[in-house]
């Protein structure tokens, strides 16, 4: 068998949330088929990266008070953390906003447009007036023009299930500002998806997608390949559009050039050759998992783009399915939202990989998590059957043994008969059939156990003379072991590697099946694996449970239309000399849409000065009603020329604003004291 070359992508996460158990579908079954390709000794590199770019990320970045670099530097790094945890091995995780990835992407769109794959016209959009930008559809919200419901986003209503154009919308508001959006044109770039229709049409229906996906494809074939948008405006959380002031790329053109981005940086990390993978005659294996979510992303635009811009095309586009819990789909609303986090705080890992594994095939139909059936899948399976052959059998050998196997494993026909299985279930890893190569290595595991229980070495030990004879049952249990610990290594890392240290065996390639322990001497046995229990299970849907309270009623967030000022020193403060005045004059100002003009009697302390201001209290105030009222004055305020006349001092007044507006009033009722103005205030 000759080594293959093999790049491996798994789709890159969203910056703005959090990694949750669907996406470990993913995660868990792309990192099984690329431990299992390099446990064949093949040359294959698994990559990925967040996926930094876009409006959300933006928004949510600017909601949380911070530069979208900070944000997405948070996020990749839980994004990892949690990846690192559920033992996904990447060989390296990028970001789409890196340099690498800038260059490509300016270098694919660069020679599309030259290649005159690119359109530019102008269309037209929702804007928001007040934030100023472009509104994505799904950041404007109305009224459903079927049902009237209320509160619905972008192009479908939740209530009815209608779909429709956001245009459409009664109602309609920003979701970012609550602004009413206006149309606006703009120019944009639109990549000419139909000058590759008849390479499609070719290359999708010659084993690169899943036969599954194929009528899907026709589809859309059907429909006809429509020209792709690929600018965006500013603001935009991107990257420039080279040769255009303020046009950014859409987030999904630069998203799966990260694929080529995040193994660039790799190559530089471990001195491989980007061309190997990436050029146009390029032997090497392109293989990209992904949900059945995004594929027209990847088995249309993504192999377009490559072969307009002269790169090689994917060798595969791998699709799965959607998770479930309990039969349902994740909500967060319903605190069926699991995130990878909370699952880890309160479970180990692998059993979740294993029981992800015994639910996948290669086909793209949904998976459930039942999480009963997850308790005793698990138990039964790995404690129950894997694990029991190894503890039944390793305390002989090391206490009457001395660690030491016999010489005649290797000639036991169930021995002969698991070690044979080897191709078969390697193939069923190669084909992602992983749901059956778990069948395969559990009725396996059955055997062993089957063997073990019928020879019953616990019983012999008791006999003196039929120590060799339970030496040989317990040397065939351990081999067995191995060789089942082999199969299961790619779905079980790190169970994989506690069974390597009870063997004494250097990491294991799949070649090893055939290896002949006879006469190896193993290490003494430690429990590999608790029982998972259902109560942590209940903990982490408690958790779950509290989210969703939080997410139903999300903190009402006053937004800060006049936020507070900067702070000043108090000796700014204390030059402020305010005084009381009485209102002995008001009269509208000709021409002012605000203002009002009060004439100020500031009151025999200060010799019965008089002040004219003009007032921003038009909105609030008539003024027949302001007459021979008490109110405070900047008394020291020096004098401005104003369109109307001279101010010369300020009256405090507060409020949010329009008819919200307050003069401060001294009340003279309960102090009795203000019978007279020209108090100093402070
Ligand atoms: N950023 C894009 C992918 C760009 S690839 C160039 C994206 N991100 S995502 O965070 O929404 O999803 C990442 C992957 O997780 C996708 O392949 C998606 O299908 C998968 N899943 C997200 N939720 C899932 C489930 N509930 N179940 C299974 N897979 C799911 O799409
Ligand atoms: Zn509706």
């Amino acid at each position: 068998m000759s080594t293959r070359k093999i790049l491996v992508t798994s789709a890159l996460p969203y910056a703005n949330g959090p990694i949750h158990l669907g996406h470990l579908v993913e995660y868990i079954q792309t990192d099984i088929w690329t431990r299992f390709q390099k446990m064949q000794g093949h040359e294959a590199w698994y990559v990925c990266a967040d996926d930094a770019h876009g409006t959300p990320i933006m928004l949510r970045a600017d909601k949380e008070g911070i530069t979208p670099e900070a944000l997405i530097a948070k996020t990749s790094e839980e994004h990892q953390a949690d990846f690192a945890d559920f033992n996904i091995a990447f060989d390296h995780y990028h970001s789409t906003h890196s340099d690498e990835n800038r260059e490509l992407a300016s270098d694919i769109y660069l020679k599309l447009e030259s290649a005159g794959h690119i359109a530019k016209r102008t269309i037209s959009q929702a804007f928001d007036p007040e934030k100023q930008m472009f509104l994505p559809d799904r950041f404007i919200k109305g009224e459903c023009p079927k049902c009237g419901a209320a509160d619905q986003y972008g192009d479908n209503c939740e209530v009815c299930g209608a779909t429709y154009s956001p245009t459409e919308l009664k109602n309609a508001v920003s979701a970012v500002s609550g602004a009413t959006p206006i149309e606006k044109d703009s120019e944009h770039y639109f990549f000419k998806l139909g000058d590759f229709e008849a390479f499609l049409k070719e290359w999708t229906t010659s084993g690169h997608v899943h036969e599954s996906l194929e009528n899907k494809l026709g589809e859309w074939f059907e429909a006809g390949l429509q020209d792709w948008d690929i600018s965006r405006d500013a603001p935009y959380f991107g990257f420039q559009i080279p040769g255009s002031d303020n046009k950014y790329f859409y987030v999904w053109l630069d998203a799966p050039v990260g694929y080529m981005a995040s193994f660039k940086a790799l190559c530089e990390k471990q001195g491989l050759n980007f061309d190997e993978y990436w050029a146009e005659d390029s032997n090497a294996e392109v293989v990209h998992f992904i949900g059945k979510d995004i594929v027209y992303f990847h088995a249309l635009f993504w192999p377009a783009m490559l072969k307009g811009a002269g790169f090689r095309t994917p060798s595969k586009i791998l699709a799965h399915g959607f998770l479930t819990l309990n039969g349902e789909k994740m909500s967060k609303s319903r605190g069926t939202f699991i995130k990878a986090r909370t699952w880890l705080d309160h479970m180990p890992a692998e059993p979740l990989r294993y029981y992800f594994a015994a639910k996948l095939n290669n086909g793209v139909s949904d998976l459930d998590l039942n999480l009963e059936d997850f308790v005793a899948r698990v138990n039964s399976d790995l404690v129950g059957k894997y694990v029991n052959i190894a503890s039944r059998c390793a305390n002989f050998i090391t206490k009457k043994f001395d660690g030491q196997l016999t010489e005649i494993t290797e000639a036991h026909p169930l021995v002969a008969e698991c070690a044979a299985a080897a191709p078969q279930i390697a193939e069923l890893y190669e084909q992602r059939d992983f749901a059956r190569a778990v069948r395969e290595i559990m009725a396996l595991a059955d055997k062993a156990n089957q063997y073990i229980a019928e020879q019953e070495p616990w019983a012999l030990a008791k006999d003196e003379s039929k120590l060799p004879q339970v030496h040989d049952i317990c040397s065939t249990g351990v081999r067995l072991f191995h060789i089942l610990s082999i199969y299961l290594k790619p779905l079980l890392p790190a169970l994989g590697e506690k069974a390597e240290a009870f063997l004494n065996l250097p990491p294991q390639q799949w070649s090893d099946v055939g290896q002949n322990l006879s006469g190896h001497a193993i290490n003494k046995f430690k429990p590999l694996m608790t029982r998972v229990q259902s109560e942590d299970i209940e903990k982490v849907l408690e958790v779950a449970a509290e989210e969703a309270k939080a997410f139903a009623e999300p903190e009402k967030k006053v937004e800060a239309t006049n936020p507070i000022a900067d702070e000043i020193e108090f000796d700014d403060f204390a030059k402020i000399d305010l005084r009381l005045a009485t209102i002995v004059e008001a009269d509208h100002v000709e021409g002012a849409d605000k203002l009002l003009r009060l004439q100020l009697d500031l009151g025999d302390e200060t010799g019965g000065v008089k002040k004219q201001v003009f007032a921003g209290i038009k909105s609030a105030y008539d003024p027949e009603d302001l007459i021979g009222k008490t109110t405070v004055v900047v008394a020291n305020l020096k004098p401005r020329k104003m369109r109307f006349g001279m101010s010369e001092g300020m009256v405090l007044a507060a409020g949010p604003g329009g008819e919200d507006l307050w003069i401060l009033e001294p009340s003279n009722n309960s102090r009795g004291k203000f019978s007279q103005a020209g108090n100093r205030v402070k």
